[in-house]
């Protein structure tokens, strides 16, 4: 079988540090993919890499068979790319359901953003259904018309997920979406994002520090240590591969 995204050789330098050594790293359609590592290991380097945001010193990022290692990154999120970023990134005075019609004008290309949303020509309601079909998986209908200020640091995460699945991707990536949230409200991440993955089929790439979030989402991971990759494979059994739990988890095994 043919991998939705397949990075290849992933290498990328600053002055002098290797952040990232020929990283590999494949994930088949509708597949929910783990990357960890401590802090500084270069997730969120490799992250940059495949979406475009920086340029890889070498190797090659393929998605849908196509090599997409010098597109600019509005091409890759047409081809079908998602992502949220490890700072959230809300505007106040916007309600949940504003910020998903956002997205979907970005989608449709039609531009007036603002001007739109100021009420100038109101969403359609092809867009509108979209939204509220979105906001119902997220779990987010009974807050659709609060401006995002009053929501909790975890539900503010998913109207971030919410934009990104608003442009129906294949593939959806995210870096640290935990950062922030309590324990509790990680599980509750977790498990939406579950029902995502099943309803919708997208594959997920989940850049993560917290091992438990990986552990209960993700069927594969790799394990990203100074700039190399040096575990792969399914969850659990990477997890307790006690060069990872020397390396990650920071446990001295006899
Ligand atoms: N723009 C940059 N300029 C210089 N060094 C960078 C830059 N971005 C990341 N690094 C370095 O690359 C390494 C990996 O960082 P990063 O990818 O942010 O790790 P992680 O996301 O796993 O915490 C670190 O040593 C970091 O200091
Ligand atoms: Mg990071």
């Amino acid at each position: 079988m043919s991998a939705l995204l397949a990075a290849r050789g992933i290498t990328k330098r600053f002055a002098g540090i290797t952040a990232l050594d020929a990283v590999h790293l494949e994930v088949a359609a509708g597949e929910a993919v783990g990357l960890i590592g401590p802090n500084g290991a270069g997730k969120t380097t490799f992250f940059n890499c495949l979406l475009g945001i920086e340029p890889p010193d070498a190797g090659t990022v393929e998605f849908r068979g196509r090599d997409v290692t010098h597109l600019p990154v509005h091409r890759r999120a047409r081809l079908g790319f998602a992502r949220t970023f490890q700072r959230i990134e809300l505007f106040g005075g916007m309600t949940v359901r504003e910020h998903l019609l956002v997205a979907e004008r970005a989608r449709l290309g039609t531009g007036r953003l603002w001007k739109d949303l100021l009420g100038r020509s109101a969403p359609s309601p092809e867009e509108q259904a979209r939204a509220a079909r979105t906001l119902e998986l997220l779990g987010l209908t009974d807050v659709a018309d609060a401006p995002v200020e009053a929501l909790s640091l975890g539900r503010g995460r998913l109207v971030e997920v919410g934009r990104a699945l608003m442009t129906e991707p294949a593939l959806l990536l995210l870096d640290e979406p935990s950062s922030g949230l309590d324990r509790h409200e990680t599980d509750a991440l977790a498990a939406t994002l579950a029902d995502v993955q099943a309803e919708r089929g997208t594959a997920v790439l989940l850049v993560e520090h917290d091992v438990e979030f990986v552990q209960s989402f993700a069927e594969r991971c790799y394990v990203l240590d100074f700039g190399t990759v040096i575990a792969a494979g399914p969850t659990a059994a990477v997890l307790g591969d006690p060069e990872v739990r020397r390396a990650y988890l920071g446990e001295v095994v006899v």
